[in-house]
């Protein structure tokens, strides 16, 4: 392990995005564009995701593991980034009927998705079956009768499938893997750990469930059993951890003798200077070598899902600095315009940010502050120990890297903030890939 930097040192380039540059004027650049012209012309907040950085690793994760591998948009979504998964060679996992829409909408054929969702609605499962959906991620005994229904009756309402062939009625059959539980407890936060027996999510192969799902879906005549999948979590440091999941899965898998095995995302990221992640390829190889260990047959297609790893470290978040507050022998208060409605994982999981002023992104930080936003709450707080440059000042342009996965996806309206807008920047070009709302917008659904 490298020797990790004193925390006043400024973030280290791994946490910027790939095109990251001090340009001649001393700002950082990405995609060639000046972080700080980029929050003068479109306002702050601003997310600004470096295009090269996305495209390369979707490049690696489809070198990693082949075809298949899937990008979990639940990460980051829209269509300018369904386009570009999509382009790049990845599947598009999508969990909701929305994501559905969303990744339709971009172009993306149908037959590159893939469906999850523990609780996926009759009208989700049709949209599915209806357009043709690459593959369904099956997740409890309610869904396994559900699906038994939409695919054994023709549907009675016309279809938008091209050439109005509806499942069940001369259709390819939907092909379908089942979701199980290895029981494996990751070291990561509780609410994103997944692979433990006591989930909400798929069938525990240890108690047996996951057996009686599979013979179950392969009595059912209108789908094709085609594989196993499972996902023990996010944030995944430790290879070690999709090791142990790759020999339990395997081992159930194998005897099966079916074709596709799909070890879900997880991959961690390294946010702040201190952290370090495995890479794409190192997470592969583990998890090949774990399932041959087991048996399962080379020829069998074992894929993943990666979401954060392929968009987190895309990503800046540039924001305003509005108010610095002393606080004599407490602390330092340093208020952004944003906050927990553009990124609320510092609230919901603790999770810690590196901050810097794209001025001169290789000053020392000497100040220690806490940046929070403008939220009516005292959790609402984006960097609880921030190193700031001691010369910072109120109208600074401050920006926090690695906020391209869960960050807009997960941004919300609180306090009637509108939601920033998102720029892809690329070869000195900035972007708008989702406009920023106005105050309108936060008007349109009231009746
Ligand atoms: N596949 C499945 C079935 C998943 O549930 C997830 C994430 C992924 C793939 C992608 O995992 P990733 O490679 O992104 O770790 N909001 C949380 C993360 C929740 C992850 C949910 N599922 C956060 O901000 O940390």
């Amino acid at each position: 392990m490298p020797p990790t930097a004193p925390p006043t040192a400024p973030p280290e380039r791994r946490l910027l995005p790939d095109t990251a540059d001090v340009a001649p004027s001393g700002h950082l650049s990405v995609g060639g564009c000046d972080l700080l012209d980029l929050a003068r012309e479109h306002g702050t907040p601003l997310f600004v995701y470096d295009e090269a950085h996305l495209r390369a690793r979707c490049r690696e994760a489809v070198a990693a593991w082949g075809d298949g591998v899937a990008y979990a948009t639940k990460a980051f979504l829209c269509r300018a980034m369904a386009r570009l998964a999509h382009e790049e060679g990845m599947c598009l996992d999508v969990s909701t009927g929305g994501e559905l829409h969303v990744a339709l909408a971009a172009g993306v054929p149908p037959e590159r998705l893939v469906l999850h969702g523990n609780n996926k609605s009759d009208a989700e499962l049709a949209r599915a079956l209806e357009v043709g959906v690459g593959r369904i991620v099956v997740d409890s005994f309610d869904e396994i009768a559900r699906i038994g229904r939409l695919t054994e009756r023709p549907t009675e309402r016309p279809t938008d499938r091209p050439g109005g062939v509806a499942p069940g009625r001369g259709a390819a059959r939907p092909k379908v893997l089942v979701r199980v539980t290895p029981g494996v407890e990751v070291h990561t936060h509780e609410f994103v750990r997944t692979g433990q027996e006591d989930s909400k999510f798929g069938f525990s192969v240890a108690s047996g469930a996951a057996a009686q799902a599979v013979a179950a879906l392969e009595l059912l005549p209108g789908v094709e059993l085609v594989g196993v999948h499972a996902h023990i979590g996010s944030q995944v440091f430790d290879v070690g951890h999709f090791e142990e999941a790759a020999e339990v899965l395997g081992g159930f898998f194998a005897p099966l003798g079916l074709p596709e095995l799909v070890v879900g995302g997880g991959l961690g990221v390294a946010y702040v200077n201190s952290e370090q992640a495995p890479s794409q390829s190192e997470w592969a190889a583990a998890a090949r070598e774990a399932c041959a260990r087991t048996g399962v047959d080379s020829s069998a297609r074992i894929t993943a899902e990666p979401g954060r790893s392929i968009v987190a470290g895309a990503a800046l978040t540039l924001y305003r600095v509005g108010t610095i507050k002393v606080l004599p022998g407490i602390r330092t208060y340093v208020a952004v315009d944003g906050g927990m409605s553009d990124n609320p994982r510092p609230v919901l999981y603790g999770s810690g940010y590196e901050a810097f002023l794209p001025r001169e992104p290789d000053a020392p930080r000497r100040l220690r502050a806490r940046v929070v936003g403008k939220h009516c709450e005292t959790g609402d707080v984006l960097v609880a120990e921030a190193c700031l440059p001691s010369d910072l000042a109120v109208g600074d342009v401050l920006a926090t890297p690695v906020t391209g996965a869960y960050g807009y996806s997960m941004a919300s309206n609180y306090n009637k903030v509108p939601r920033p807008p998102v720029v892809f920047v690329a070869d000195g070009a900035a972007r708008v890939v989702v406009r920023g709302e106005t105050l309108d917008d936060l008007l349109r659904l009231d009746t």
